[in-house]
């Protein structure tokens, strides 16, 4: 049988997700020596890691050449999702915000606010839920930038200690939800691969659950 495929987030989520492999059993020399290489066997051949950026790993699951994913909520909730939930790891935690500049008042007046982000689609959704028309500016990084500079009266993005926005003399205004890494799935992987794929994520829940009550 060819080993499940799994599509990892490259960089912190990729770490986390391979600490709990291991800890569950399985061999991950591979990609602990992996130099540049993107594509790695773990657990003695029983799994193929395949590493790419957050959206790319939702892209790859979803056409059904990776069977599992690791993403962050974040990146789930900005795509959309024709694939299934599996699992929430509980690492990678940080949330959605609305935040603006310190002593900005944000709501007040009745003109369209103007808001600077990553996550258009999150940012729609957010001010569709309270019924707010906003205009949305796509920027691609340090977002905290476009209310400095005045391209924007708000941002929504990722905020994790806080301490770029203090940085930045920016508050947050509205925590918009949580975000942490969770285990996807391609939903015809989970029908032909039920069994495996169930071994799986049942060890890393168990693992998870286990990790919980000692912390
Ligand atoms: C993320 C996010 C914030 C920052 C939040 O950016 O977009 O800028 O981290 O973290 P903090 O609350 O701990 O300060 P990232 O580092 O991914 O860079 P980017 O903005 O260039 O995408």
């Amino acid at each position: 049988m060819k080993p499940l495929r799994i599509a990892l987030t490259k960089g912190r989520l990729e770490k986390n997700t391979i600490e709990i492999f291991e800890k569950i059993g399985y061999n991950c020399d591979e990609v602990r020596n992996k130099g540049r290489r993107l594509i790695m066997n773990i657990g003695d051949g029983k799994f193929e890691v395949v590493l790419a950026k957050a959206a790319d790993v939702i892209t790859y699951v979803e056409h059904g050449v990776c069977d599992l994913g690791v993403v962050g909520k974040d990146t789930i909730l900005e795509k959309g999702n024709s694939f299934y939930e599996l699992l929430d790891l509980g690492f990678g935690k940080c949330k959605f915000a609305l935040a603006c500049k310190d002593g900005y008042d944000f709501y007040h007046g009745y003109g369209a606010k103007t808001i600077a982000t990553k996550y258009p689609e999150v940012t729609r959704t957010f001010f569709e839920g309270k019924n707010m028309d906003v205009r949305v500016i796509k920027i691609e990084g340090s977002v905290e930038l476009a209310p400095l500079v005045g391209l924007s009266d708000g941002i929504v993005d990722i905020v994790e200690t806080g301490s770029t926005l203090k940085a930045n003399n920016l508050s947050v205004i509205e925590y918009v939800t949580d975000i942490s890494a969770r285990l996807i799935a391609n939903t015809a992987s989970l029908k032909l691969r039920k069994n495996e794929i169930e071994e799986l994520a049942l060890k890393m829940e168990a693992y998870l659950n286990d990790n919980n009550r000692k912390s």
